[in-house]
């Protein structure tokens, strides 16, 4: 123990000098509020009718989630300035990079060492057809992973891509991952798939359609057409598609287009390799809990798809009021999840029994559809919010109607998240064996079933920790690993 301390001693003071800044800041305390100072105005708490305890907890969350954005995000980062580009410079097809950042300067971001970045604004089309333009990142490896049954001189400098459609990480422009400092899912997939030698071609999905998961299918197959004009050398043409929850259903509906004997990808289809679902949500308004939040998230842009729809036909007086707020504050699913309460008070008693669930189902769910395969679906048995029966009613009925190369993988003892780390081992051999066009397993059809090698009792279930920035000079304490 005592030879433990010095050593620890030893390699903190080595890296003390090895920042080698001569003075070193004073060290100062790490809040989670240091670069947001965010409070409700008092208009907006009493059009929220909020209660002062409410009112502290938005203004905490809010304040975290400011933290959280690169350059201050969006609203900020000129990055995202579109405004201002001469006409000629806007596509009139999809698929087109309309404002390239070859190099993403990356101290305001937590992403891995050896690990790059690069941004780009591209044209998409929304859910109702409208061409707008969108976001997406790319996060380069060091070393690019190599397959050597289609190595080639000429590919050697290119890195294997992977289109990573990424779950709900809010409803406006602060939610886009590409500002998020840890590209909000961090060691779960882009920072896991760079560092295994991957390029990670990641859309943020464009605002109107963010729950129509073929809208969302449309913008990562547009990313990936944007992203190989910017960089043709150094990406692939073959890509593997990886998404989780609402990008798992993203995911699935990609396959599903790229299924269509009509389809306008026919230039990206070729590359196609395969796609590796994780608990993609099949039947949208059967997610639980929180039907509160998820009515005024699709709720709130419905009429620019359905022109008859009214918030009001979902939610009360106060819901609708609590979604405006949600609207102003750019709120994140944190900030819904104390603003959207209680539940009896915020959604309307028979919103079931209105058409527009009807006709968003037919819009949001997935399955029983032809589709594109190789399909990977991983799903925990414990995943709280997307249920395993709903997943495999939606895995049969299309297999039933619809055969083609389908694994349904599920993973005993895990839950939403947990199934992304506990299939880790997996979904990453899966997507090499594409890659280095290996045959599949089984063809058609079939289930499998993945245990925990120690007692599931012994594991951790959710997640105590995120890879915090600590990017200012007076934090650099909190660096051992700086050097
Ligand atoms: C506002 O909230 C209070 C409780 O905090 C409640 O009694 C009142 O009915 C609410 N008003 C509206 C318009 O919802
Ligand atoms: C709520 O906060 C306001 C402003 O700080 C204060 O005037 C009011 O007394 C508080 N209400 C309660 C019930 O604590
Ligand atoms: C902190 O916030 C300010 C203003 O909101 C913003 O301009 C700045 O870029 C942010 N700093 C970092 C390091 O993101
Ligand atoms: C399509 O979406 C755009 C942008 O949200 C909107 O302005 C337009 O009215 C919509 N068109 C139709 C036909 O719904
Ligand atoms: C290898 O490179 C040559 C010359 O650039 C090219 O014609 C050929 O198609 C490449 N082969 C493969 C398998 O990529
Ligand atoms: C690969 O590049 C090296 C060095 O330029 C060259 O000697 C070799 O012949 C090339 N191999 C192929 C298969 O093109
Ligand atoms: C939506 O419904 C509310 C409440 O019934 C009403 O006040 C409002 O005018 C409606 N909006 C539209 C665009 O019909
Ligand atoms: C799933 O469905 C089966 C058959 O309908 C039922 O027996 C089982 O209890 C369900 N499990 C859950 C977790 O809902």
């Amino acid at each position: 123990m005592k030879q433990y301390l010095q050593q620890l001693a030893i390699l903190a003071f080595g890296i003390k000098l090895a920042t080698g800044q001569g003075t070193t800041s004073t060290p100062a305390i790490h809040s989670t509020g240091w670069n947001s100072t965010f409070e409700l105005n008092s208009e907006q708490v009493k059009a929220g009718n909020l209660t002062n305890d409410s009112v502290a907890m938005i203004n905490t969350i809010v304040n975290f989630d400011r933290t959280q954005l690169a350059n201050g995000g969006p609203h900020q980062d000129d990055f995202y300035n579109v405004q201002n580009l001469p006409q000629n410079a806007w596509p009139t097809e999809p698929g087109r990079t309309i404002k390239l950042q070859k190099f993403t300067d990356p101290s305001a971001f937590s992403i891995p060492v050896g690990t790059a970045m690069s941004r780009i604004v591209y044209s998409t089309t929304n859910a109702n057809g409208t061409l707008i333009p969108a976001s997406a990142y790319i996060l380069w490896p060091y070393h690019a992973k190599s397959f050597k049954e289609k190595r080639n001189n000429s590919s050697a400098s290119s890195a294997p891509v992977v289109l990573w459609t990424h779950g709900t990480s809010g409803f406006y422009a602060d939610g886009a991952p590409s500002t998020h400092r840890g590209l909000f899912y961090e060691n779960f997939a882009p920072f896991t798939l760079a560092e295994a030698g991957y390029a990670v071609v990641a859309p943020d999905y464009a605002g109107l359609g963010y729950l129509v998961a073929e809208a969302g299918a449309g913008d990562a197959l547009n990313a990936l057409r944007a992203a190989q004009e910017s960089f043709p050398r150094q990406l692939t043409n073959d890509y593997v598609v990886l998404g989780h929850s609402q990008g798992g259903a993203v995911a699935w509906a990609l396959s599903e287009t790229l299924g269509k004997k009509d389809h306008d990808f026919s230039d990206v289809a070729k590359g196609h390799r395969g796609t590796v679902t994780l608990a993609p949500p099949t039947d949208i308004f059967g997610l639980s809990p929180g039907i509160a939040n998820f009515l005024s998230w699709i709720g709130k842009d419905l009429d620019k798809i359905f022109p008859m729809f009214n918030l009001s036909d979902w939610l009360t007086p106060l819901g609708v009021k609590r979604t405006e707020l949600a609207n102003q504050l750019e709120g994140s699913q944190m900030v819904s999840s104390v603003l959207l309460v209680p539940e009896e008070e915020i959604v309307q008693p028979d919103w079931k029994k209105t058409w527009a669930v009807k006709a968003f189902e037919s819009l949001g769910n997935r399955g029983n559809r032809p589709f594109k395969g190789p399909l990977l679906i991983l799903q925990g048995m414990e995943d709280p919010y997307v249920k395993y029966n709903a997943t495999l009613s939606a895995v049969t009925k299309t297999c039933q109607n619809h055969p083609n190369d389908l694994e349904f993988l599920t993973i005993s003892n895990t839950n939403h998240f947990g199934v992304i780390n506990a299939g880790k081992q997996t979904w990453l051999k899966w997507i090499e064996d594409r890659f280095s066009h290996k045959p599949l397993a089984r063809n058609g059809f079939f289930k499998s079933q993945l245990d925990s090698l120690l007692p599931q009792e012994n594991y951790r279930k959710t997640q105590k920790s995120f890879s915090l920035w600590a990017g200012k000079p007076e934090w650099w304490y909190e660096l051992y690993t700086a050097a």
